[in-house]
């Protein structure tokens, strides 16, 4: 793989033109329609679609070829390859990918793995799995894992090859998270002001349509604008039906992506292993699960339904299955803000809530994605006594991982889908150090003996002491080798083969509530995800290609009773889980982590939120306790690190006509020399003035340096009275003081971020802001979130 830079201007160019042309809908705010013929829109779950049924032969027509071809080259060593033939002489294998949740974390290593998989990637060919994605015939994303397999999606399926040859930072190309969201255009304001401009308009459009608007919506539409940059407004108008109707899918030509999310009850505000979990396919919305059992056309996600059938007669709401609103659903961290309960984050909650959620809005869950009306309504497909989901108006989705699994198995077990093999990358937050302990494997495995999961099937797994100790965490590992030994359960589940995150040339343990990258990061993560699924491209065992060819064989070897060759022998005796535990398991001791739980010790996230004001002008600094902490730790000041101050100086450079540039750096108050010991301080800023501001150049510079004091008393109060300078005029206001930050430029919002620390390693922000509130809003819940999703791992 060319993990060198190889953007050239023209291509991208040409690339986002063609992009922009092939965009397929143009619908903005969900419409009232026709049902067109369609009286009944939701059915049983007792089977495959038959959308589903009629895409999976013709998809098997292309994975025939191409899971063929992949086998013949991960056979060509065998003493004995006839086995080929023979397995395709009467059937095809299937074979998916879950994609873990994580964070960016998740989705570049789910990036890595797939393109290992991919025989568009450079030397995957040679030294990796080539063809096998082109012979899979489901992929399924959960969180960061969605963010990548969205992003592969909704790009008209591309390669992960075209992205890392177009990869560069601050040009916006997919996944340039060199900028957070908190400031997406970095020094380009206007494409910031835009991204902020059309996400307003977006939610107040579906909020005049008469549909929910939360936070959850605002989140969306922001991860939009990394994933699918190219499209208009950040894809916010593409339609996860419109999928239906791309030539490659409608072809067969790639698998069907599958996410998961997860639905909490009206009244509770926690999501367990035992909740139920809702699928979202480029066909259906809906649950296999015992409480719903049901369902539903996506295309009319949205309408008003009894039973299925719509109430208004022959009238159907369209456009509601908004790619970034249903993505959001799987990978959405801003309902941790709800459960973390300090008084801090409900205070940011409520700025945003008041800037972006129209003030009559009757929605008061602010966290979650609201799926209303209910499409279950009064349904009865159900099997349960627990009716809560069909009796609810509204569905409340939230990140699938919220239940403990992190991993997006369910779709694949499917016994309905009959896959031969699931591949799984891993890369949940599960030691100290970031790396995964096999404990998601173990609650979708726990999950089948719960009345939710009675008919869901997961291989045996050991506990995560047996699996740390024997390496099963650092090393593919195989799971559910013998259909023999899986007779007990509910059937025979595909065959699994984990593949957890390590370091090969790059420590991929980087914290999920890192949100921007380099491009360098980037592509070591990607590569380093490379190696992951190739074990180092081949170079830990050459054999291994040739044993990711017998997982993908077995279960046909199995049913059609084949000889199995001595190579897969000797494979499965290296990879395959043998049953051996170092202990005896202690199912409790594997329970789920509860949205509830505490925060780690080692995560110290509390922020710091001061605000300082003159007049009508606010000044407002967030910084982490943890950004505070580590700038000064290296100062080697204990007088800094226990006042945690961070001062922060903003100066004006230059005046030009229109513009004025601001540079804005962070440094430890108490300390001199060696401040910058150890620390390298990325400086980016932004700000946008009229030349008006210019004649007071002079004044704006005086006033423009700001103190903030960020002791760690977290009491601060997050509020944020600079809203108020809306009367259009200049007016500089008049200040003395060296705290004093006031700026009275009217300018349209205007961010400063400054990023401290080390690079990767502790990686935190300190986020200024301009006074305009809505960007206040913005960038403070973002920051919030970020650092609460993180503490849970569950992005
Ligand atoms: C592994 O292969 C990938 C893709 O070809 C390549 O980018 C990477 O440098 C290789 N890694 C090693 C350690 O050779
Ligand atoms: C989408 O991708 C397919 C397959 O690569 C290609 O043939 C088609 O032209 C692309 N569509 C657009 C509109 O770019
Ligand atoms: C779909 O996207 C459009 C455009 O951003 C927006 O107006 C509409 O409200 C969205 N609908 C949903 C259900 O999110
Ligand atoms: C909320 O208020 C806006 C403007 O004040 C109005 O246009 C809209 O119809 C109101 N919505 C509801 C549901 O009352
Ligand atoms: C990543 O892993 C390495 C090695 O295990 C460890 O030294 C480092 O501290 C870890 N990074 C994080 C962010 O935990
Ligand atoms: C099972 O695996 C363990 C750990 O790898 C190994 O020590 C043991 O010998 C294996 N048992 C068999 C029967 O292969
Ligand atoms: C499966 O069954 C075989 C034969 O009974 C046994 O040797 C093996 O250990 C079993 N594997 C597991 C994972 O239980
Ligand atoms: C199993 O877990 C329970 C509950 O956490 C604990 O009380 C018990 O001591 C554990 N048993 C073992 C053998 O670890
Ligand atoms: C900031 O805090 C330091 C240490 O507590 C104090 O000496 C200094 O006067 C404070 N600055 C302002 C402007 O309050
Ligand atoms: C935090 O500030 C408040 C108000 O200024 C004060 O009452 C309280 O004692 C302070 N707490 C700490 C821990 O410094
Ligand atoms: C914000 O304004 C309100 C009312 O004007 C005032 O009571 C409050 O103290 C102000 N908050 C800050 C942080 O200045
Ligand atoms: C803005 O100022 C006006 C006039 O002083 C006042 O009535 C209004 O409440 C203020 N709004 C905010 C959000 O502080």
């Amino acid at each position: 793989m060319l993990l060198q830079n190889a953007v050239a201007t023209a291509s991208l160019l040409a690339y986002i033109g063609t992009a922009d042309a092939w965009s397929p809908s143009n619908s903005y705010a969900p419409v009232t329609g026709s049902c067109a013929g369609n009286t009944n829109l939701v059915r049983a779950a007792d089977g495959l679609s038959d959308a589903e049924t009629q895409w999976l032969e013709k998809r098997e027509g292309n994975t025939k070829v191409a899971l063929k071809k992949f086998l013949e080259r991960a056979t060509k060593d065998f003493a004995d390859s006839s086995i080929v033939d023979e397995i395709f002489g009467s059937a095809t294998p299937r074979a998916g990918f879950a994609a873990c949740g994580g964070g960016y974390r998740g989705t570049f290593i789910g990036a890595g793995i797939a393109a290992a998989m991919d025989e568009r990637t450079e030397g995957a060919n040679e030294h990796g799995l080539g063809g096998l994605l082109q012979g899979l015939s489901y992929m399924s994303g959960l969180s960061g894992g969605t963010m990548f397999t969205s992003t592969l999606l909704f790009n008209n399926w591309t390669s992960v090859q075209e992205i890392v040859d177009r990869m560069n930072d601050g040009d916006h190309s997919i996944w340039d998270i060199s900028q957070s969201p908190m400031n997406p255009g970095g020094s380009d304001t206007q494409y910031t002001n835009k991204v902020f401009g059309t996400i307003k308009n977006a939610l107040k459009e579906k909020y005049d349509a008469g549909f929910d608007v939360t936070l959850a919506d605002v989140y969306g539409l922001f991860t939009g604008y990394y994933l699918y940059p190219s499209l208009p407004d950040g894809g916010a108008t593409y339609l996860w039906s419109d999928v239906q109707d791309m030539d490659t899918f409608k072809n067969g030509e790639m698998p069907m992506v599958i996410e998961l999310s997860s639905v909490e009850s009206a009244d509770e505000t926690a999501v367990s292993l035992g909740s139920t979990g809702f699928e979202i396919t480029p066909f259906e919305f809906g649950s296999w699960d015992e409480t719903v059992k049901a369902f539903t056309n996506i295309k009319y996600l949205g309408t008003e339904v009894s039973n299925g059938v719509p109430t208004n007669e022959d009238t159907c709401v369209t456009g509601f299955d908004n790619a970034s609103f249903l993505s959001g659903a799987s990978s959405n961290i801003v309902n941790y803000i709800y459960y973390q309960g300090s008084a801090m984050y409900q205070t940011v909650i409520g700025t945003i809530k008041s800037k972006f959620i129209p003030a009559n809005s009757t929605v008061d869950r602010i966290d979650v994605n609201i799926i209303s009306p209910n499409p279950f309504k009064d349904t009865s497909y159900l099997t349960s006594s627990d009716n809560t989901h069909v009796e609810s108006d509204s569905l409340y989705m939230v990140d699938g991982g919220f239940g403990g699994q992190n991993i997006p198995f369910n779709p694949l077990m499917r016994k309905e889908r009959d896959l031969d093999v699931v591949f799984a990358s891993d890369t949940t937050f599960n030691t100290a150090d970031v790396w995964p302990s096999g404990s998601s494997l173990m609650h979708t495995y726990d999950r089948q003996f719960m009345a939710i999961g009675k008919t869901d099937a997961f291989p045996y797994v050991p506990d995560t002491e047996t699996m740390m100790s024997l390496g099963m965490n650092k090393n593919p590992t195989f799971f559910g080798c013998d259909s023999s030994n899986l007779t007990d359960l509910a059937y025979v589940p595909p065959l699994v083969v984990y593949l957890p995150n390590r370091a090969y040339s790059f420590n991929s343990n980087i914290t999920t509530w890192t949100l921007t990258y380099t491009k360098e990061e980037r592509l070591a993560m990607i590569q380093n995800g490379f190696e992951i699924a190739t074990r180092n491209n081949f170079t830990d065992d050459p054999g291994f290609l040739g044993c990711v060819g017998c997982a993908v064989m077995r279960r046909k070897q199995e049913q059609l009773g084949l000889e199995w060759p001595a190579e897969c022998q000797q494979c499965f005796q290296q990879y395959c889980w043998n049953g051996t535990l170092v202990n005896s398991r202690n199912a409790s001791s594997t329970a789920p982590p509860t949205a509830n739980d505490a925060l780690p010790e080692s995560a110290d996230i509390s922020p710091l939120i001061t605000s300082e004001c003159s007049g009508d002008d606010c000044f407002s600094t967030i910084h982490t306790a943890t950004s505070t902490t580590v700038t000064c730790h290296e100062c080697e000041e204990n007088g800094a690190v226990q006042t945690g101050v961070v001062t922060s100086t903003i100066e004006t450079e230059e005046c030009e006509e229109s513009t004025t540039r601001v540079t804005a750096t962070a440094e430890c108050e108490e300390c001199e020399e060696g401040a910058n010991g150890g620390h390298k301080y990325t400086t980016i800023s932004s700000m946008t003035t009229t030349t008006e501001v210019c004649e007071e150049c002079e004044e704006a510079e005086y006033r423009a340096t700001a103190t903030a004091n960020g002791s760690k008393n977290g009491s601060s109060s997050g509020s944020n009275n600079g809203s108020n300078n809306s009367n259009g005029s200049n007016a500089s206001s008049k200040s003395n003081g060296s705290n004093s930050s006031a700026k009275s430029y009217t300018a349209a919002p205007t961010i400063m971020q400054v990023t401290i620390g080390t690079p990767a390693a502790s990686r935190v922000s300190v986020i200024q802001n301009e006074n305009n509130g809505n960007s206040l809003a913005i960038t403070s819940i973002m920051t919030m979130l970020t650092l609460i999703g993180a503490a849970f791992e569950l992005m």
